[in-house]
């Protein structure tokens, strides 16, 4: 399977969906705003996700425009902040960390981790780019998205919108924005026996 965009010359070397190589993360959106369905079906594939004991334990706070998105915006270091906050859609994410009866919940970043693949899966399969941030003030993303510290998990941001071109971009971005390769799968997977 090899991608057909410009930007992208992804080749996968075994059979699998196309999905997986068409997406890729771009930092460059148009200012194209997402429509409350587009939405509504992001958060309904992420939602779908499989998790630890089904306790769902990701939790996704989005802003469009407006003070909300301003709150968002805030918590995005220095480096994100040059594209990200052009993006039609933000959002923070975070994962329950402890059960209802105070246990912790070991799986809470691999079970978000799905949903996420998920929502940037759906969002592929519908026109729309996405890209995920570790580059935020984790702690101050509490206070920005209302969540509580002593319940939950603050990991990263995403961004979401439609596809953008170099021109949407600031010039020092434009020449590392295109879709990067990856390692042989050979070395993330063993049979039997991890070797070095
Ligand atoms: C959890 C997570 C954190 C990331 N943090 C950042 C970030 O802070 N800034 C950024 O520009 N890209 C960030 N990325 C994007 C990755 O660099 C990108 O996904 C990776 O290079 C693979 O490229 P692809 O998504 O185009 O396949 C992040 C991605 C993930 C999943």
């Amino acid at each position: 399977m090899i991608a057909t965009d410009l930007k992208n010359s992804r080749h996968a070397a075994a059979s699998i969906e196309p999905m997986f190589v068409e997406r890729w993360s771009s930092r460059s959106f148009t200012d194209k705003p997402l429509t409350s369905d587009q939405i509504a079906s992001l958060f309904e594939a992420a939602h779908w996700a499989p998790s630890s004991g089904n306790r769902q334990p990701w939790l996704f706070v989005y802003a469009t425009d407006g003070p909300d998105r301003e709150r968002l915006n805030s918590v995005l270091n220095e480096g994100n902040s040059r594209w990200a906050p052009k993006a039609p859609m933000l959002m923070l994410v975070f994962a329950r960390k402890v059960t209802e009866d105070g246990k912790n919940i070991h799986t809470a970043h691999f079970d978000t981790g799905a949903a996420w693949m998920s929502l940037a899966l759906q969002a592929n399969r519908m026109g729309l780019n996405t890209r995920g941030m570790g580059g935020i003030d984790r702690d101050a993303a509490y206070d920005a998205a209302g969540v509580p510290r002593e319940t939950f998990e603050s990991i990263c941001a995403i961004a979401v919108g439609t596809r953008g071109t170099d021109s949407d971009l600031d010039p020092h971005i434009v020449k590392q924005n295109f879709a990067n390769d990856r390692k042989p799968a050979g070395e993330i997977a063993f049979k039997g026996r991890f070797s070095q």
